[in-house]
């Protein structure tokens, strides 16, 4: 839990953020947020390949003003960056995953909430408010407890059910363990036994943490697709064998992850991964990324490369422990403003324009196929000039 008392806010740019938080959380709390699974590797990886890539800016294009807004499923949002779905807000802040979605809201950005949110979800709807949400489903041990998710989601008002594929055990969490941080298996989780009008049952929490999980297949995720009218997001995607599957299993998006490097460690990083995922997907998906995602240029690095938008996860937990709603409005402006900055810089007016003639690999002067590998031209009125 968040030690008490002592004020808010206290990062005063992107730089300061990871230890305002590291200065505000216990030491377990602390592991569970930043730590990976085995060595980390893959956690590592996630940040170092940005480090990989160059922009490649055009000057005189004589933009002055950038249009962050994008749409994400024919669903308008603020910017081409969005809140990742993250488990236990409550632990971090007493404002839990309320003052999260209160600030994501109230920016007009997406956000994304876990199953395992400490809120319930129809909590985190209200205090979204009549902007965007997704709910991120991790499959239940028994369908009919899935369904029931699904169903509250539904009538709570969310956009899309996003699929966790990548977690069908938990990872290896080395550092979570020596920190002492245990994932309970009871209540304050928002959407299980003990909240408002949770689906009962000594089975529900079975999903990634039973020894016998949910069904965690393609087979479950067609069912979802079958079961509901909500557009359906396949995440932990980093292969394109699974992102052809995902398309055929009927998900309308692709979500690049390696969940933030605390599942399978040696899995590719996210940013590595996202090409040959685009190029499988071509126009039949929107793709989204996950993993790293620091400053507003990686979202740049990210969208030259074919996705359409990226999504934040830790960052937006150290705002939140640094700060609550005031420390997650903060951070998400920030971002916004630096990845406007940089879009401008680059001699582009918004995120549609960005392609591969935009980014090179560090050390070469020439950029990448115009609109990246696969993906699809954007239209005419807003071609790169
Ligand atoms: C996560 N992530 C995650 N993903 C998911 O689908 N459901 C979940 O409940 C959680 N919970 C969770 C908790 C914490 C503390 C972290 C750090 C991450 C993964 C998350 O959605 C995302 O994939 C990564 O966090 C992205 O990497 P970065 O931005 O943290 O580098
Ligand atoms: C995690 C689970 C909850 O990454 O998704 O901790």
């Amino acid at each position: 839990m968040a030690r008490p008392g002592k004020g808010s806010a206290t990062f005063s740019g992107l730089d300061g953020l990871e230890a305002a938080a590291r200065r505000r959380l216990s030491g377990a709390v602390w592991g569970y947020v930043a730590g990976g699974a085995g060595e980390e590797r893959t956690l590592a990886e996630n940040e170092a390949a940005f480090s990989r890539w160059v922009l490649r800016p055009r000057v005189g294009a004589g933009v002055r003003e950038v249009d962050l807004s994008t749409t994400l499923l024919g669903t308008t949002v603020r910017a081409p960056f969005f809140v990742a779905p993250t488990a236990y807000h409550g632990e971090i802040h007493p404002g839990g995953e309320r003052a999260t979605a209160a600030s994501t809201g109230a920016l007009g950005l997406l956000g994304v909430y876990s199953t395992l949110s400490s809120d319930s979800l129809e909590t985190i709807a209200l205090a979204s408010g009549r902007h965007p949400r997704w709910f991120q489903l991790y499959f239940q041990r028994r369908w009919k407890d899935s369904l029931a998710l699904v169903r509250r989601a539904e009538a709570a008002g969310y956009g899309a059910v996003v699929v966790t594929l990548d977690a069908p055990v938990l990872g290896s969490r080395d550092r979570q363990a020596r920190s002492g941080f245990a994932i309970r298996s009871s209540p304050p989780v928002g959407n299980g036994p003990g909240a408002a009008s949770p689906p009962r049952g000594p089975e529900w929490h079975g999903g990634p943490y039973a020894p016998r999980g949910g069904d965690v297949s393609w087979q479950a995720v067609r069912r979802i697709v079958a079961a509901t009218q909500l557009p359906v997001v396949a995440k932990g995607i980093l292969t394109a064998e699974d992102a052809r599957r995902a398309v055929e299993s009927g998900v309308r998006a692709v979500y690049v992850s390696n969940h933030g490097g605390r599942q399978l460690d040696r899995a590719p990083a996210s940013l590595d991964a996202l090409p040959e995922v685009v190029r499988a997907v071509g126009s039949s998906a929107e793709v989204y990324l996950d993993g790293g995602v620091r400053r507003g240029s990686d979202a740049l690095v990210a969208l030259g490369l074919g996705a359409r938008a990226v999504g934040l996860g830790r960052p937006v937990l150290w705002a939140l422990a640094a700060g609550g709603q005031d420390g997650v409005g903060r951070f998400l402006r920030l971002f916004g403003s630096e990845l406007a900055n940089a879009l401008l810089l680059l001699g582009r007016g918004s995120p549609h324009e960005v392609d591969g003639t935009n980014i090179a690999p560090v050390g070469s002067a020439r950029g990448r196929p115009p609109h990246g590998p696969g993906r699809p031209s954007p239209p005419r009125s807003v071609r790169a000039r």
